[in-house]
């Protein structure tokens, strides 16, 4: 088999990426529908678009793990927290972001590490894709006024 090899814990990874990006896709479709019933119509169409953006990142996990020879087995979603306001739910988001752009880093660092270059190709793919994501909600809050690189303990949610 092609990918006999495969280091455990790239498959380790592949399953915590399925969880974050199901737990995205559920993330952004409540905000869609949120946002929708707040009367902001074009806050939905982007939340929307979005989670077409995530479900196709979870796509791509589940093809590379088809091909890896294992089933997809996201076992993780994170319940989707609601919030009163847009700029609320965006921080929330700026979160979720953060934190997938930090597991595809580790993924795509380990995995140039053991020389695995086809799957570091891989999650840097979907990492750049993050980081793209991560900055849109970065410039929509500042959009918003809010000003950038507030520290994760001055937001009132937590
Ligand atoms: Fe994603
Ligand atoms: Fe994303």
């Amino acid at each position: 088999m092609r990918h006999a090899t495969v280091h455990p814990r790239t498959l380790g990874y592949l399953g915590r990426a399925l969880s974050l990006e199901y737990s995205a896709v559920q993330q952004y479709m409540t905000q869609a529908a949120l946002t929708e019933a707040w009367g902001l119509a074009e806050a939905a169409d982007r939340f929307r678009r979005e989670t077409v953006e995530e479900m196709q990142h979870a796509e791509r996990l589940v093809k590379r793990m088809l091909g890896l020879g294992v089933s997809p087995n996201a076992s993780q979603l994170r319940p989707a927290n609601v919030a009163r306001n847009l700029v609320d739910l965006l921080r929330q988001d700026a979160v979720l972001e953060a934190e997938i752009v930090a597991l595809y880093n580790e993924a795509t660092q380990f995995c140039r590490r053991i020389q695995d270059h086809e799957n570091a190709e891989f999650f840097n793919g979907l990492l750049q894709d993050e980081l793209h994501h991560a900055a849109e909600i970065e410039t929509w809050l500042e959009a918003l006024g809010v000003p950038r690189h507030q520290e994760p303990n001055e937001r009132a949610y937590f």
